[in-house]
């Protein structure tokens, strides 16, 4: 089967230093993954490529790169599922959001930095357990889903929030301090939260789902980062812009059936927080501009009842 594959390569050591694409044709089998044909090149075609691997079989997590724009393991990706319906070449490029070595090689230098930042150990409280810790079946068995992240970086590469805001923890980060807040063998949650609940935490999460895309292991990040947030709802952190705004949110559509951008930004920020409403103004300015200025009369939608309605069962039900 003949196959192209276009990689993205950068030497830092060249003497011009840019990324560019470099096409190489391929004579595979109708079973070889992305990683065969990768290794293929560098063993064959092109010793200078530089790849990560290891285990071949999507459990070492070190194979993530950029496939036609959507991060995901190298070694679970059969070319034939990869090749462009155009007859284009399969464009593979490293993970984002990292800063790259060399071709496909990223520095995982900020993803650990990140994920060790949530302090990822159990902070048992009390005497010292003389025995093993028997944790509810139940516990255990939604905790395998998060356990079962292999710290690939696919999520953080794909991540909108992290392209423009590197201050932000990211989906692996959240998603591994959500897997000690959901143990039961952990006494730290009001500290985790506390944290989490800071800038760059929990609530800058823009829900854009990429991170569930990407996820090898379909450990849903993203669902984790909103379980966090309704753990810190429940425990009482109620009073950060990010708790306002999801109370906010959710107000006004039970109120109107649709979004007042204008009352959703005072309630997030609230009316008095002067600093932040003078912040919001060129964003007005800029939206009055570009004629997306949210009408200055909020309507409710007709049948904005039934709305309504459907509120009044999810809270019932609760
Ligand atoms: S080589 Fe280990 S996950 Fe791909």
């Amino acid at each position: 089967m003949e196959v192209k594959i276009s990689v993205r390569r950068f030497d830092p050591d060249s003497e011009r230093p840019v990324a560019r694409l470099q096409e190489y044709d391929l004579d595979m089998t109708e079973a070889s993954t992305l990683l065969d044909g990768l290794i293929h090149i560098r063993e064959d075609i092109d010793g200078s490529l530089a790849l990560r691997c290891s285990c071949r079989s999507a459990i070492c997590g070190s194979c993530a790169v950029r496939v036609n724009g959507q991060a995901g393991l190298a070694c679970n990706t059969k070319l034939t599922d990869a090749m462009p319906k155009d007859g284009g070449p399969i464009v593979v490029e490293p993970a984002g959001n990292m800063q790259v070595i060399k071709d496909l090689v990223v520095d995982f230098g900020t993803f650990w930095e990140k994920v060790r930042a949530v302090d990822p150990w159990i902070q048992p409280e009390g005497p010292e357990p003389q025995g093993e810790y028997v944790a509810p079946d139940e516990d255990m068995v939604h905790l395998a889903g998060v356990v079962s992240c292999i710290m690939s970086g696919a999520c953080v590469s794909d991540c909108t929030v992290l392209a423009v805001d590197p201050s932000f923890l990211g989906p692996a980060a959240l998603t591994k301090a959500y897997r000690f807040v959901a143990d039961p063998r952990d006494d730290a949650n009001t500290q985790r939260l506390t944290a989490l609940n800071e800038p760059g935490g929990m609530w800058d999460c823009t829900r854009c789902m990429q991170c569930v895309q990407a996820c090898p292991k379909s450990v849903d990040p993203m669902g984790r980062i909103m379980a966090l947030r309704d753990q810190a709802m429940e425990a009482g952190f109620t009073n950060t812009t990010g708790a306002r705004h999801a109370t906010a949110f959710s107000d006004i559509i039970e109120h109107s059936g649709r979004l007042d951008e204008t009352k959703l930004t005072i309630k997030s920020h609230g009316l008095f927080n002067v600093r932040e409403m003078i912040k919001l103004v060129p964003i007005g300015i800029r939206a009055q501009l570009a004629g997306k200025r949210p009408p200055l009369m909020h309507k409710a939608i007709p049948g904005v009842e039934n709305v309504r309605r459907i509120f009044k069962k999810v809270e019932n039900k609760r």
